[in-house]
């Protein structure tokens, strides 16, 4: 069957079947999108104290992310410049106060400078400024660590702004939901037996909404008819529902930023390539999509709220977060279904979006114009 792609059909082509599953398009996409673009990898309040480091997959590389003696973090390739050994070998943890490879004894300052070279360092012909470790760009944006492997990035406003004026055309209207200044309140990790494409594909629609999420449509009744996640227009909250919650009562202030009108309002927005936000009037969501494999996917979802609120005595997440850990379950039971239908040959040239879902096409050219660059 062939499908219609002209430009007046709302009707239009999938990407084929072997964009989800093949290692080489997969290994391109690391390469393209991955390795070009600014990357989310988590929060910089993770990563509190000089010395204190994470380690972070982006593209090919591992990376280590290090708050450096003056507080600021910065972000380095995690191999030695010698002859290449890994350095940091832990997930995290503190330094006291160098990086030292455990092969020959190469030691580098927290600024990625080489401090210690047995035998060589006063070598008069050897260029020590030139073995510093690998630097990578590092920005934090909202709170959020963004990295980007290029040599010399465009700043991550150039990517983010976008897709966040999308939604909100004046800036400031976003910034007073202050999502720099929220705390965790919970964190739950998921690990999803799909391509990661197939996650961000199933949060830009809401044609599944209906079918898929009854709960989540009776707090926003306009998902029931299939309006867009990355609709124009927020979604507002049902009549008597007081909050985003399992039991739709509100049992933490609204986000001291927001108007009345505001408190009632949700947005999804995607930042491509890896974060979802999903802004609420007493907290924000925000996933972080980490591809593993073509077929693994790990999606980290950190429940935000103001400190104020967290402060409280009584404070319990409990609420916010059960409802969005039932969406998010049933949307990975789809997401993996959809997997699996990826290989057979009925899905060889694709499938169809249909109207409520012909924006995500948008996504689709994004990544094949990538992939083709
Ligand atoms: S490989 Fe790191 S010191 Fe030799
Ligand atoms: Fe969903």
């Amino acid at each position: 069957m062939t499908i219609s792609t002209r430009s007046e059909s709302p009707f239009v082509s999938t990407l084929p079947g072997r964009y989800y599953y093949d290692p080489a398009l997969y290994a391109l996409e690391q390469e393209r999108i991955f390795s070009t673009m600014w990357v989310c990898v988590g929060r910089a309040d993770a990563i509190a104290h000089p010395g204190s480091y994470q380690l972070v997959n982006v593209g090919q590389e591992n990376i280590i992310v290090i708050r450096n003696r003056e507080h600021i973090l910065q972000a380095f390739l995690n191999v030695c410049r010698h002859r290449g050994a890994r350095l940091c070998t832990e997930a995290k943890g503190q330094l006291k106060g160098s990086i030292q490879c455990r092969y020959h004894a190469w030691t580098y300052g927290l600024d990625g400078q080489l401090i210690g070279a047995p035998n060589v360092l006063d070598d008069e012909r050897f260029e020590r400024a030139e073995f510093g470790l690998y630097r990578v760009a590092l920005e934090v944006w909202e709170g959020l660590i963004w990295l980007n492997l290029s040599d010399d990035p465009a700043p991550i406003a150039s990517q983010i702004n976008g897709p966040v004026q999308e939604r909100f055309s004046d800036l400031s209207d976003f910034a007073r939901y202050g999502i720099g200044e929220l705390q965790l309140g919970k964190r739950i990790s998921y690990d999803i037996h799909c391509n990661w494409k197939l996650v961000l594909e199933n949060f830009m629609e809401c044609y599944h909404c209906g079918p898929m999420h009854p709960e989540l449509c009776q707090l926003l009744p306009g998902y029931k008819g299939g309006m867009a996640y990355i609709d124009s227009s927020a979604a507002t909250l049902a009549d008597g529902v007081e909050a985003f919650s399992l039991s739709g009562k509100a049992s933490h202030p609204p986000l001291p930023g927001l108007r009345p009108d505001e408190q009632r309002l949700y947005y999804g927005i995607v930042l491509e390539p890896n974060v979802l936000l999903n802004l609420l009037g007493d907290h924000v969501l925000i996933h972080t999509v980490y591809p593993e494999a073509p077929d693994r996917t790990r999606v980290e979802c950190d429940w935000l709220f103001h400190p104020d609120t967290m402060a409280a005595e009584d404070f319990d997440p409990t609420d916010a977060v059960e409802i969005f850990d039932l969406i998010n379950r049933q949307d990975w039971e789809v997401c993996e279904l959809t997997q699996q239908g990826m290989t057979s040959r009925a899905y060889r040239s694709g499938g169809v979006y249909v109207p409520k879902e012909h924006h995500i096409r948008t996504f689709c050219d994004f990544v094949q114009k990538k992939l083709e660059q």
